[in-house]
C-alpha cells in the first residue's frame, strides 16, 4: 500500500499491512494499514474487543508487529481511560518529574513542569497531592506528563470515559487546542465510545476485522453508527 521508502515520509504515523494475534491465537490486527498524514485530532471507534487498545500498545512500541512496518519519527506517549493506573508519584510535580530526561538542568526541569501544567490548565498546583486531585484533574495531569516528556504523537485510550461532562469537555477542549495551535501543533489519536466526541475530530475512522476503515468526517461515521444501531433495533 505504501512506498517501499515509507520511513521517509513526512506523514505523522504509516501503518503498512501490520499484523498481530495474542499467543492465545486471537488474531487482533489482519494486515492493517493506514496513514496519519498530519497533526490533528484523529479519533477511532469500534466495538468492545475490536483491538483499539492492543493497536495503541503496538503504536506505542509496547508491542511488536508479527508482520508488517509501524513507521512514525515523533515520539509517542499513552494516556489511558483510568489515570490512577499511570500517575505514580505523591504530587503533581514529582509526578511529572518522573518523566523528563536526566539531563535537564534544575531551571530547565521547573520550566518545563510549569509549561505542562499550564497547558492543562493547573498552573499552581505544582505540590497538590494526587490524592487530593478530582478525576478529571488526575486525567489533565496524565495528559501534563504526556507534554512534559515532549511526546508529539499522543496515544489517549477512551481518556474522558470515567470523566462527568464537563471534565469530558474540558479533556477534549485541551486536546483539541494542543492538536490545532499555530505552533508545534500535536498528532493525537483518541479512541473513544462515546459518539458525541466525533463531531470535533480532524477525521474519524472505525475499527473492525483487524482493520481501521477510511478516515472520514466524524459526523459522517457517528451518523452512520447510529443508523446501524437504530435498525438493530
Ligand atoms: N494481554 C492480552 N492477552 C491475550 N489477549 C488479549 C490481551 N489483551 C487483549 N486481548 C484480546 O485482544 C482482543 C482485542 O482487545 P483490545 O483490548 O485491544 O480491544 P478494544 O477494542 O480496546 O476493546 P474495548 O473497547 O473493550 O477497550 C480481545 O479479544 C482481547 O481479549
Ligand atoms: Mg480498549
Amino acid at each position: 500500500m505504501f512506498s517501499a521508502d515509507a520511513s521517509q515520509d513526512s506523514s505523522c504515523l504509516i501503518l503498512d499491512k501490520v499484523s498481530f494475534a495474542w499467543p492465545s491465537g486471537t488474531k487482533v490486527l489482519d494486515r492493517c494499514s493506514f496513514l496519519i498524514p498530519g497533526p490533528g485530532l484523529w479519533m477511532i471507534v469500534g466495538s468492545n474487543g475490536s483491538g483499539k487498545s492492543t493497536l495503541f500498545r503496538l503504536i506505542s512500541g509496547m508491542l511488536h508487529p508479527q508482520e508488517g512496518h509501524i513507521y512514525s519519527q515523533l515520539t509517542p506517549a499513552l494516556v489511558c481511560q483510568n489515570p490512577d493506573h499511570q500517575l505514580l508519584l505523591p504530587s503533581c510535580e514529582s509526578d511529572l518529574s518522573l518523566g523528563l530526561p536526566m539531563d535537564l538542568t534544575e531551571s530547565e526541569r521547573q520550566e518545563r513542569i510549569d509549561d505542562a501544567l499550564r497547558q492543562v490548565g493547573m498552573s499552581e498546583m505544582n505540590s497538590r497531592p494526587l490524592h487530593t486531585l478530582s478525576g478529571g484533574q488526575k486525567q489533565r495531569l496524565a495528559l501534563a506528563g504526556a507534554l512534559a516528556s515532549e511526546a508529539k504523537l499522543m496515544l489517549l485510550d477512551e481518556p474522558t470515559a470515567l470523566l462527568d461532562p464537563v471534565s469530558q469537555e474540558m479533556v477534549l477542549s485541551i486536546v483539541q487546542n494542543l492538536c490545532t495551535r499555530s505552533e508545534d501543533p500535536i498528532t493525537a489519536l483518541w479512541i473513544t465510545h462515546r459518539l458525541e466526541e466525533l463531531q470535533f475530530s480532524t477525521r474519524a475512522a472505525v475499527m473492525e476485522n483487524g482493520q481501521i476503515g477510511q478516515w472520514q468526517p466524524g459526523s459522517l461515521i457517528s451518523n452512520r453508527i447510529r443508523s446501524l444501531a437504530l435498525r438493530r433495533g
